[in-house]
């Protein structure tokens, strides 16, 4: 299958299978300039991201997450790992005011999802979205203290396969696209964040973050994964999660006709830049007891523990940054005024 575009008909039919997998809702942790796996210590970060997952977050994160975070924005309840994105802005093209655009849950979900706020929707998956692949290859969880990025904001050409967009139309997903829709999306920017599935067993983390980790994603969609390589030959699981930005709230301030794309990452370099961040945090052995058992797909999963969203909800973390990111801005979060400032952006990224 190329393209996941789900439906309630397309789920049931995968339900009625053996699988293993995880698709589950987080909601938003916080918003902040931080980043612990990219820039650790930094206080504020070079950027604005949206952050989902335990409350272990912070500048710095060292050891065992799992055992420090005593609650989680994730359905998954013995998961406090934090995954976090670039933050999306639109750019008002008539006076070059700057608005946080806001993410809203993926839909639609199961097994008692509703209720999620903002954030984004994770999956584990082993092998692709319809076949079971634990005779074929065993899967190993990440060990405490495991990291890694995916894309990165100094991009400028296309991003990595697997780093996507689409221009969402009611229920539609629409096109995969390499960069910013162009045009107005009239139910939202649907953007998806596969990480590299084979790891070389020794590494926590990497000097770029990515190197210890082998990505064979080389098309767009779930699709198989091939072997890992005897450079990265353990395969882990493949991590992806997808955002729903909520752009039609300023379709009415910009025109297609007159207008170039309005919205930015809070980066400001160009759409190719799409990057995600990923800190393993599952307590204990609960995510290799996930994956060890066919009957976790989706909803399906006896093996670990779920809450409901509400309680999700409760979760939170302080407000390290303390610096006002709401309401209409003369310039992003972190002062970047947009492409213009993508090199300075770049610099002290890469410091
Ligand atoms: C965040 O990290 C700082 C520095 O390591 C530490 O002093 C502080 O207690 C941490 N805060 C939380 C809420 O974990
Ligand atoms: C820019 O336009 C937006 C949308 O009309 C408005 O809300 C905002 O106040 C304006 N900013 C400035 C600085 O005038």
């Amino acid at each position: 299958m190329k393209v996941f575009t789900p439906s309630f008909g397309l789920l049931a039919a995968f339900v009625a299978h053996t699988q293993a997998g995880l698709r589950f809702p987080c909601s938003t942790l916080t918003t902040q300039r931080l980043d612990p796996a990219a820039q650790p210590g930094a206080l504020p970060s070079a950027h604005l991201h949206m952050i989902v997952g335990g409350n272990a977050f912070n500048a710095t994160m060292l050891g065992d997450v799992g055992e420090r975070a005593t609650c989680t924005t994730c359905q998954m309840s013995e998961d406090f790992s934090n995954y976090w994105v670039a933050n999306l802005y639109f750019k008002d093209p008539n006076n070059g005011s700057y608005h946080r655009v806001m993410p809203k849950p993926v839909q639609p979900l199961l097994g008692g999802s509703d209720g999620a706020q903002g954030g984004l929707t994770v999956y584990y998956t082993q092998f692709d979205l319809s076949k079971d692949n634990l005779a074929r290859q065993p899967i190993k969880a990440f060990p405490p203290g495991f990291r890694m990025t995916v894309g990165s904001p100094t991009v400028t050409t296309k991003p990595h396969a697997g780093l996507s967009y689409q221009c969402m139309s009611g229920r539609s997903r629409g096109t995969i696209v390499s960069d910013f829709p162009k045009g107005k999306c009239d139910n939202g920017i649907f953007t998806t964040h596969h990480f590299a599935p084979c790891w070389d067993g020794k590494n926590l983390d990497s000097p770029d973050h990515q190197s210890h980790m082998f990505n064979t994603v080389t098309s767009e969609g779930f699709t198989n994964a091939p072997a890992c390589p005897s450079s990265h030959p353990v395969r882990v699981p493949q991590v992806a999660f997808e955002v729903e930005w909520d752009t039609p709230a300023f379709n009415s301030l910009w025109d297609p006709a007159k207008d170039k794309n309005p919205f930015v990452w809070s980066y400001g370099g160009v759409g190719a830049g799409t990057h995600a961040d990923y800190m393993f945090g599952w307590k204990g052995d609960s995510l290799q007891r996930a994956m060890d058992k066919s009957e976790c797909f989706y909803d399906g999963c006896g093996s670990i523990k779920k809450q409901a969203m509400s309680e999700a909800n409760k979760c939170t973390v302080e407000d390290f940054v303390k610096e006002n990111i709401d309401g209409w801005q003369t310039s992003m979060a972190g002062g970047v005024g947009g492409e213009a400032t993508a090199a300075k952006v770049k610099k002290s990224f890469t410091a």
